[in-house]
């Protein structure tokens, strides 16, 4: 077939963030998907945007997970207009609850670290009126306005919508098998359906990104990490908080949802929801909000994060291979990050410039 500009190798939310930042540049994308697009840890997560309470940050993931729920506003607007679906984004704020005076002390401390991005403190009265069925241990809670969450499934399909728009073209079930290479230069893919020429390759295949290593012959040290998820339903109501408690978290749906989460397991790529995940969700759920008891439970999903070793997505250009791009090992802030890296990558593989928030992630970092 005729060559493309870029080819995206994976639908998933970064693939469709990817297509979708090049293609309004002018890029001629083809995104090849081996299922549908969204169809795999995109359609399972929580959708949290939750830099400060979600664990970012003590490391240098801060500063880009800070601008990326900056941007999720603007971003959840453009693709809402341009897909006419709509992401799902509440700026709900997110409680990281203390169950004893000493976890207290230590969220204090990160609180005050945090002051800056309007994180802080609050005590047991204010944490009640925030979320009055916590459970009677909870101290008070680290307190951050500024996060909130997506839906998943939706901000994917509205990017997928929002890069046809833009002519993405994509292609399902066609598993890509390898990238080929001549020289040090990229020149497409490799499928059961036959090769796919073009210049530049950005691999987006989330936790089975490894399989590329050999290709590339560069290491991509991507894990699957498990997460499995809860589903139960209590009345629909607006403005809970997400909430973070020891042995799980928490995240509210407008119409009444609440996802309890996530199992984190090394167990290949084994796709189970098990008892004891589920067990110990409800436990940790139950631990935090107790009234979660009296809920219906809806359903448990499973799905795969890519997992790197430094807890750090790996996004650049791939050393010594001109034309291959990693997008990828986003491990949990997978739909948090997934639209600011897929703009910066965009501007450095169309405009030349690698921008500085893109330093900490650069695959080069892995280069034997
Ligand atoms: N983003 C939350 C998780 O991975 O469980």
């Amino acid at each position: 077939m005729a060559g493309t500009d870029v080819l995206v190798i994976g639908g998933g939310i970064v693939g469709c963030s990817v297509a979708h930042a090049l293609a309004r540049r002018g890029a001629s994308v083809l995104v090849l998907e081996r299922d549908h697009p969204g169809g795999r840890a995109s359609a399972t997560a929580a959708g949290m945007l939750t830099p400060y309470t979600g664990g970012l940050a003590e490391g240098p993931l801060l500063a880009i997970g800070s601008r990326a729920l900056e941007e999720m506003g603007p971003v959840a607007e453009e693709v809402r207009e341009l897909s006419g679906v709509d992401p799902g984004f509440v700026r709900s704020g997110a409680l990281r609850v203390a169950g004893s005076e000493r976890e207290a002390t230590l969220l204090r401390d990160q609180a005050a670290k945090l002051e800056d991005y309007d994180v802080g403190w609050i005590g047991r009265d204010e944490l009640l009126e925030r979320e009055p069925g916590l459970s009677s241990d909870s101290v008070g809670a680290v307190w951050s306005p500024r996060e909130g969450y997506v839906e998943p499934p939706l901000l994917t399909r509205a990017l997928e919508g929002a890069a046809l728009r833009d002519g993405v073209r994509f292609e399902r079930g066609v598993p890509v098998q390898a990238v080929r290479i001549e020289g040090n230069r990229v020149r497409g893919v490799q499928t059961p359906e036959g090769d796919y020429a073009a210049g530049q390759v950005v691999l987006c295949a989330g936790a089975w990104s490894g399989l590329f290593e050999e290709s590339l012959g560069f290491p991509i040290p991507v894990e699957p990490i498990r997460g499995q998820i809860v589903e139960l339903r209590r009345s629909p109501g607006t403005g809970a908080p997400i909430v973070w408690g020891l042995g799980a978290y928490l995240v509210p749906r407008q119409d009444g949802r609440l996802l309890v989460g996530a199992t984190e397991e090394r167990v290949g790529f084994e796709a189970r929801v098990t008892a004891s995940g589920v067990q110990g969700l409800l436990e940790g759920g139950c631990s935090v909000l107790p009234e979660i008891r009296k809920y219906e439970f809806r359903c448990a999903r499973v799905a795969f994060r890519p997992g790197t070793p430094d807890d750090r997505p790996l996004v650049g250009r791939v050393p010594g291979v001109e034309g291959a791009w990693l997008a990828t090992g986003h491990y949990r802030h997978g739909i948090l990050l997934a639209t600011i890296t897929a703009d910066r990558l965009a501007r450095a593989l169309l405009e030349g410039e690698a921008p500085v928030e893109l330093e900490p992630l650069d695959p080069a970092r892995f280069k034997a």
